[in-house]
């Protein structure tokens, strides 16, 4: 990837089962708004601009941006990026672009978006794949929050990356949770509960970082 951007982080931020489920019939297996809360505090940050080239990006799967009910898209506050590979049309949507490839939507970025800006991806299960099971991954950082009980039924999963190793050496290493809280620059609850779901908010990062 010949992009500027692709030297600068690019974080994952999912929600998953034990066993790596994400997804239910095109939706969220849970609702959560806490965790919803701490996801649109992290992806806008703390003081979003009024430039939109100055807001943080997040970056989804087409069928992602189809799963967020109109009147919450764009995601507020952030440039709103939408991979789709057959075209969509987002043109009634602001501060929104779609583009055909990861590539392109980062090279957009290169030209387009301060280097101050935080890139998120934010889904689904076939953008996590393709930028996180990569040899190298196209993603360096991962906000993982795990829901530990109950085990949600869900229709999509991930492979589990913290176990990915390369040459025998594991890919990925957990952070602590003050390592987590420097990078977010707020605090918060490692282990969570709300709607008897429990929940604990994690960082992986990958290895050689
Ligand atoms: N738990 C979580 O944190 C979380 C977060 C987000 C989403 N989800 C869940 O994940 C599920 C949706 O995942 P999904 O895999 O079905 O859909 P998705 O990844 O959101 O979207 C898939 C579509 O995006 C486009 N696309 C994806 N990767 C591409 C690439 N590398 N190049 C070009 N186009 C690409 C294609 O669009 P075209 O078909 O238009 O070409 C593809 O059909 C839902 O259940 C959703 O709720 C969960």
């Amino acid at each position: 990837m010949s992009s500027s951007f692709s030297n600068q982080s690019i974080t994952a931020i999912v929600a998953a089962t034990e066993s790596m489920g994400i997804g239910l019939n095109g939706g969220l297996p849970w609702k959560l708004p806490g965790e919803m809360k701490y996801f649109a505090r992290v992806t806008t940050g703390e003081n979003p601009s009024s430039n939109p080239n100055e807001q943080n990006v997040v970056m989804m799967g087409r069928k992602t941006w189809e799963s967020i009910p109109e009147k919450f898209r764009p995601l507020k506050n952030r440039k709103n990026l939408v991979i789709s590979g057959k075209g969509i049309d987002v043109a009634n949507a602001t501060n929104t672009s779609t583009y055909n490839s990861v590539p392109s939507a980062l090279n957009s970025l290169s030209s387009s978006s301060s280097s101050e800006s935080r890139v998120f991806l934010i889904g689904g299960s076939q953008l996590y794949e393709s930028s996180l099971t990569s040899i190298p991954p196209l993603v360096n950082r991962v906000l993982l929050t795990r829901i530990l009980k109950p085990e949600f039924e869900c229709d999509s999963h991930l492979e589990d990356f913290t176990c990915h190793e390369e040459n025998g050496k594991k890919i990925w290493k957990k952070s602590t949770h003050e390592e987590l809280e420097d990078w977010l620059g707020f605090q918060v609850n490692e282990e969570n509960e709300e709607k008897n779901t429990t929940y604990k908010y994690e960082m992986w990062v990958l290895n050689d970082q």
